[in-house]
């Protein structure tokens, strides 16, 4: 039967790193950083971080829990899980499916500007210490069609091949060699940074919090900026969790990443704050930080060439983890549900997020004045999936396995059959993910969206 023959990641090292692979992305070099620099610095930091633990890791643990008790893709897990007549709770898994193409959607095309930074850094055409030459060369990128078009679909070309190859030999034996690639080019990038002549204001920015700029809707983004760095809220950390080993430790696990994650995205605001400060630049550019303040800021530092290159590979690397697990969770449905063969499953999916891509990556070019409630595509999906799909994801998953699934059950999942010793914070992580949590998404959200 199907269920046995799964594929699966294959050690606990495999899991670990496809896991983290899945956090660490785009999130952490350029939403992090742009978000907070955009939002005050350090006080962010502060909301990101009551955000993360009261709301992201018990998502995070009781998602990836309903994935290794079903061992099933989104849908069908909820399929299994939910008692007899309540097939509604499948819902779940749709808007899964859907917030995984509409991130796809723009994520590919951020991704794609990474790669070709790539190129460009390394045959020295974005060298400028000008932020506003380096703006006029990230907008021609952007407005260029043909160019935006071209660089998504190298992008989903490159992870398509891998989600072609399976869980254990494409996902982890790739995520395997990236993550550790990963943290020391990170780490070469902070010490950079921080010998530089303004590194404590750097710092300063980054770590000592000023709360005045806290509104409901920054609570919002920050909620937002949670569930998408932990990659929940929309089944993909169900869908790693139905690839979990039978002995995997999953509280202590999704700890470890989670925390892994916050380091990557310290490093990532420690390589750039100070150097952003160093050199005079603006830190709240937003979103276009990595791609105009950066190159500017890399220009005029000694040995700068170098040091943009590494950081744009960085930053695709990071990319890669990330996309190949939102590209799962369409795929895991098309291959267990639709019947299809991977290849074909990774063929038809890529063909999907392909298409909703093409207004995301036109939409600084011909399709600009296409707009519903003020936002272009990019923005639009970019909104739809992180500040409404993924939260109210997350209070319907605490809400099934907080009512519904019950403690007894989470209880034998949690502790692995009763072999692990962990009962009070199960019943901790009960109490959270039946109150605490959809409550405190609920009022964020409504406060977000200015409904209340
Ligand atoms: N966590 C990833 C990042 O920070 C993005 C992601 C979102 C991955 C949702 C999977 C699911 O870039």
């Amino acid at each position: 039967m199907a269920r046995t023959s799964r594929d699966a990641f294959t050690s606990t090292f495999g899991v670990l790193a496809a896991t983290l692979g899945s956090a660490v992305g785009l999130g952490n070099i350029w939403k992090f950083p742009s978000l907070t620099g955009a939002n005050g610095g350090a006080g962010f930091l502060v909301v990101y971080l009551l955000a993360t633990l009261l709301v992201g890791l018990p998502v995070m643990i009781a998602e990836t829990m309903l994935g290794r008790a079903a061992r099933a893709n989104t849908i069908t897990a909820f399929e299994r899980l939910s008692p007899p007549r309540q097939g509604y709770w499948t819902i779940i898994g749709w808007m899964g499916c859907a917030a995984a193409v509409l991130i796809l959607a723009f994520y590919s095309e951020v991704a794609g500007w990474v790669y070709a930074y790539v190129f460009k850094s390394m045959v020295g055409e974005i060298a400028t210490t000008d932020p506003k030459v380096a703006g006029s060369a990230f907008g021609a990128l952007i407005s260029d069609p043909f160019s935006s078009l071209l660089w998504q679909w190298v992008v989903l070309g490159v992870t398509g091949s891998i989600i072609m190859l399976g869980v254990s030999k494409g996902i982890e034996a790739v995520t395997r060699k990236l993550m550790p690639l990963l943290f020391i080019l990170l780490l070469v990038l902070c010490v950079r940074s921080l010998t530089l002549p303004a590194a404590a204001e750097g710092l300063a920015f980054l770590f000592a919090p000023d709360l005045s700029k806290i509104t409901p809707a920054v609570l919002l983004t920050a909620l937002g900026l949670s569930f998408f760095k932990l990659s929940i809220g929309m089944g993909t950390m169900l869908t790693y969790g139905s690839y979990f080993r039978d002995d995997q430790n999953i509280p202590a696990t999704t700890t470890r990443v989670m925390l892994a994650d916050l380091t990557v995205s310290l490093l990532a605001g420690i390589a750039i704050f100070p150097a952003v400060f160093s050199f005079g630049f603006e830190p709240s550019a937003g979103p276009s930080l990595v791609f105009m303040t950066i190159p500017a800021v890399f220009t005029s530092m000694p040995g700068g060439a170098i040091f943009m290159t590494l950081f744009f590979i960085l930053t695709a690397i990071a990319s890669v983890g990330a996309m190949l697990s939102i590209l799962e969770v369409p795929a895991a449905i098309l291959t267990e549900r639709f019947g299809l063969q991977r290849k074909t499953a990774a063929l038809c999916t890529i063909a999907i997020v392909g298409l909703f891509g093409v207004p995301a990556a036109l939409s600084n070019s011909v399709a600009a004045d296409l707009k519903l409630f003020g936002m272009n595509a990019f923005d639009l999906f970019d909104f739809i999936s992180s500040n409404l799909l993924m939260p109210v994801g997350g209070i319907l998953i605490c809400l099934f396995v907080g009512w519904v699934y019950g403690l007894p059950q989470l209880e034998k999942q949690i502790s692995n059959d009763g072999t692990i010793d962990n009962k009070p914070l199960i019943r901790v992580l009960f109490f959270t993910v039946r109150y605490i949590t959809p409550v405190s998404i609920a009022v964020v959200l409504l406060h977000g969206l200015k409904l209340f």
